[in-house]
């Protein structure tokens, strides 16, 4: 068996997946979320290492002996930091954490985004790791002389476990340190950063094995001690080899806390203002990805926090008004990164009247996180890339209103894979390839992945939303100067 481990911002998820790619076991384990100022957002990593530990032991309950590999999903960008004891010198700074605005505003401005694009092929986004570190370095002089080893969040998990400090070049490429083109790490940018490389990870591919699993970690969880622990990639990455997405302009879309628009390519490729990530895929190739900070978490944040209510089912039930809505939602409750690039944006809803129901309202957010999507999908159409369907995956995925507007405002067709575990089941399958149960990414994904169904646009539902999406174009740059 090959255990997926997804490390994600609301919850852990690990997936156990056979040789056959048929999923056996999954659980789940959650652990806090701190938002310490607006816009900040941490997490500690050893919280996530307990969750780790005691999913591991759940999962492999009565399946012990047969476990070969686990391997990694995470989110990604996070700063870990520890110091030369292995101390965690301070709780992780995520990925939808705003905080480091001057040191992205440095980075893009004075350093400039021409020679960062050049060094990295990406310009700085507050989310991305090196703002991070300046922001320690200014802010926190005390912990950052104390930093022994920067790491992703889950390499601090794949560390704990086997002892080797590594990463992968997928999850690397989201650091601003990494010259994703050439997979190494930059001088230039390290030098900027005022960091040495002996405080960087080894790199690997996502499919190869790093080490075998501590002796003294396998007998506290009962589990054998031959068990290869296998890069694994960023969660987007693993998502995509989750939903089959590699080769040439295949296409995932990810509806979770955050929500991503991800493009496999074989070749490597930036777009001229740098609105998409350009990064290292976990076959070995390239992708393309546009990312939205907040997705499902939008929705969660008014059914939960706003509507007092879990039945996220029920409340879609009664929408019945798709391509009519007169609610516009602006989804950009932490900042937003593709394209705007704006920590400070914040979440607007525009348009009601005497006459605005909640479903309008509940609508409207789907509609204005998919809208926030097609913005990343038509960079992409601007570069020649033809995107005529996607896969998808994440919590919204769930929805099927939510796969419908997907199809409708994008105009393409949505193709639903069996499992929807995404970076889990990627993470599995990456860990099938280590092991050598397949020769390759691309052989794995051909053989394992299904779709069980698919979901056409409308032609009435797509010219409706191609209106609407030209006005919803207008609401972000009208309002940007009121955000602060
Ligand atoms: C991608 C990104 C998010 C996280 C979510 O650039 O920041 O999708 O990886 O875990």
């Amino acid at each position: 068996y090959y255990i997926g481990v997804d490390l994600g911002t609301s919850a852990l998820k690990l997936v156990m997946m056979d040789s056959k790619g048929e999923l056996v076991k999954s659980v789940s384990k959650e652990y806090p979320l701190d938002f310490p100022h607006s816009g900040w957002s941490e997490q500690n990593p050893t919280d996530w290492f307990l969750a780790v530990k005691e999913g591991l032991r759940e999962i492999s309950v009565g399946a012990a002996e047969k476990i070969a590999g686990i391997s990694f999903g995470g989110q990604m960008h996070g700063l870990v930091i520890l110091d030369k004891d292995d101390n965690v010198l301070r709780p992780a700074i995520l990925w939808n954490d705003g905080r480091s605005t001057e040191e992205t505003d440095y980075l893009n401005n004075v350093i400039g985004k021409e020679k960062l694009s050049e060094l990295t092929a990406n310009i700085a986004f507050a989310g991305f790791t090196a703002p991070k570190i300046l922001w320690v370095k200014k802010n926190e002089p005390e912990i950052f002389e104390k930093i022994s080893k920067i790491m992703l969040p889950k390499d601090y998990i794949s560390y704990m476990l086997s002892g080797s400090f590594c990463t992968d070049y997928s999850d690397a490429s989201g650091m601003l340190l990494l010259d994703v083109k050439n997979k190494k790490w930059s001088s230039e940018m390290i030098e900027i950063c005022g960091i040495s490389k002996s405080m960087l990870p080894k790199l690997y591919e996502s499919y190869e094995v790093v080490g075998d699993i501590k002796s003294e970690i396998a007998k506290e969880l009962g589990l054998n001690e031959d068990i290869k622990i296998i890069a694994g990639a960023g969660d987007n990455a693993a998502a995509a080899i989750g939903t089959g997405t590699v080769g040439d302009g295949a296409c995932n879309i990810s509806l979770g806390t955050s929500g991503t628009i991800f493009i496999s390519s074989k070749n490597f490729g930036v777009d001229k203002y740098n609105a998409l990530h350009s990064f290292d895929h976990s076959d070995g190739n390239y992708h393309l990805m546009g990312c939205m900070l907040s997705a499902a978490s939008c929705n969660k944040w008014w059914m939960e926090d706003i509507l007092k209510t879990k039945e996220f089912a029920a409340e879609q039930e009664n929408i019945d008004n798709l391509g009519e809505n007169k609610v516009f939602f602006l989804p950009y409750l932490m900042g937003e990164r593709s394209p705007h690039n704006d920590p400070a944006a914040r979440g607007t809803f525009v348009g009601m009247s005497m006459d605005t129901r909640r479903e309008d309202m509940t609508l409207a957010i789907l509609e204005g996180v998919t809208f926030g999507l097609r913005d990343s999908l038509e960079v992409a159409r601007s570069l020649g890339i033809e995107i005529k369907k996607t896969m998808i995956c994440g919590g919204g995925a769930k929805s099927p209103l939510w796969k419908r507007l997907v199809a409708n405002i994008m105009n393409v067709e949505v193709e639903v894979p069996v499992s929807e575990e995404g970076p889990g089941f990627g993470a599995a399958i990456l860990a099938a390839v280590g092991c050598g149960e397949y020769e390759s990414v691309e052989a794995a994904t051909k053989s394992i992945i299904k779709i069980k169904e698919k979901i056409e646009p409308e032609a009435d539902l797509v010219v409706k939303y191609e209106e609407r999406y030209k006005r919803f174009k207008k609401i972000y740059p009208a309002l940007k100067g009121i955000f602060k």
